[in-house]
């Protein structure tokens, strides 16, 4: 099977840690264990034996998932490695070859290259700046037709930063409803809101929804690789049987550690402290675009530790990016990794000060290159 380059993961992997300066995250200052857990917490996991456990989600972590989205149970839950791999067994369960993907773009690019590699029709339709991200409906609605298979949304949005208007959502969820079409919905920066009100979820507005989510983004817990899918239960089954396959479970220490972190007072401590890293950060950014006038602009994010912005030079952003990145060891996302050039996504969840050294970084590299 022949597979494009996923070339946002890619260069991530190839130069994030080469670089003095990664502002291409888009989650939030990872926690240590010392500051996420007390002294009997990791004093448990010190002594934890490093079996299997259980290989869908242990059953306290899938009850404290399932307590998220409400009237599920845990067998709705399948606990999963990061957030990618939610995506990927539900393309490869729901869908096959010559079958059609309605798809939200921009977007992280991991269903586009995935679902063509599967032989899966990609069509896409367009967040638009000019409405502030939302999408046009009207197009929209002639997108979307009996043929279409899986309507598939990133909520709230990366890379912009955007979450969908009720009316949208709605939207959405009818049509879907009327081509009798799966709903997917990525949700990994629901939790990461700049107003700090909790994007709704997709979940329980229609029978065949699935949404993700995962403690990568909004949880700043991106090490333990813990993701997760709630669905239909015949539908969470069929990941079950695909998981076999593929990974088998998910590491028994992140399971531990996941449980404890979804605990309402813990969840909402350290959504707290994302959403002001968050909150602190935006200000910096912003001052930093507006000290370059004319150069840039972008749409405030509504949620996710990232600003989307357009910049007005000849240059192609790969090459910029790349001549950041050479010349000032600062690495940021070009906007070619999502098909739309000038444009840069640049990391905002990092800590202030490096946040603020990465920007001076990209500054100078700015004015040399003017
Ligand atoms: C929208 C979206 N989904 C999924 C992922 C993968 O996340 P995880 O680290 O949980 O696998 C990312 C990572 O950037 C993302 O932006």
């Amino acid at each position: 099977m022949n597979i494009e380059v996923f070339e946002l993961e890619r260069t991530q992997s190839l130069w994030e840690n080469t670089v003095s300066y990664n502002l291409t995250e888009t989650g939030i200052h990872p926690f240590n264990l010392s500051e996420l857990l007390t002294g009997e917490e990791r004093d448990h996991l010190i002594k934890t034996r490093l079996g299997y456990g259980q290989t869908n989600g242990s059953i306290e972590l899938r009850d404290a998932i399932s307590e998220m989205y409400e009237g599920t149970d845990r067998d709705q839950i399948m606990v999963t490695n990061g957030s990618i791999e939610a995506n990927f067994i539900t393309l490869w369960t729901l869908l096959e070859a010559g079958d059609e993907l309605v798809l939200m773009l921009p977007n992280y690019m991991q269903l586009f290259g995935a679902a063509r590699a599967f032989g899966v029709k990609v069509t896409p339709f367009y967040l638009r700046e000019d409405l502030g991200w939302q999408p046009d409906l009207d197009e929209l609605r002639g997108i979307v037709t009996s043929r279409t298979k899986m309507i598939a949304v990133c909520n709230p949005n990366n890379p912009t930063g955007a979450i969908l208007n009720g009316t949208a959502m709605e939207e959405i969820v009818q049509l879907a409803r009327d081509a009798g079409a799966w709903l997917y919905a990525d949700e990994i920066y629901r939790g990461a809101e700049f107003d700090r009100r909790e994007t709704p979820s997709f979940y329980g507005r229609y029978d065949k929804t699935i949404v993700a989510g995962g403690l990568s983004k909004a949880y700043a817990l991106p090490g333990l690789r813990i993701g997760w899918l709630v669905g239909p239960h015949d539908v969470i089954a069929e990941t079950w049987k695909r998981r076999d396959y593929t990974t088998i479970t998910t590491p028994i220490l992140s399971n531990e550690i996941a449980a404890i972190v979804l605990r309402p007072d813990r969840r909402a401590r350290i959504l707290e402290r994302n959403r002001n890293i968050l909150n602190e950060n935006l200000p910096l950014l912003t001052e930093w675009a507006d000290s370059h006038p004319g150069l840039f602009s972008f749409v405030p994010p509504l949620a996710g530790g990232m600003v989307f912005l357009r910049y007005n030079l000849e240059l192609n952003s790969t090459e910029l990016v790349t001549r950041i990145r050479k010349e000032k060891s600062t690495f940021i996302v070009a906007g070619d990794c999502f098909g739309m050039d000038h444009r840069l996504r640049i990391g905002i969840g990092s800590e202030k000060e490096y946040l603020r050294a990465g920007l001076e970084r990209i500054s100078e590299s700015l004015s040399e290159m003017r």
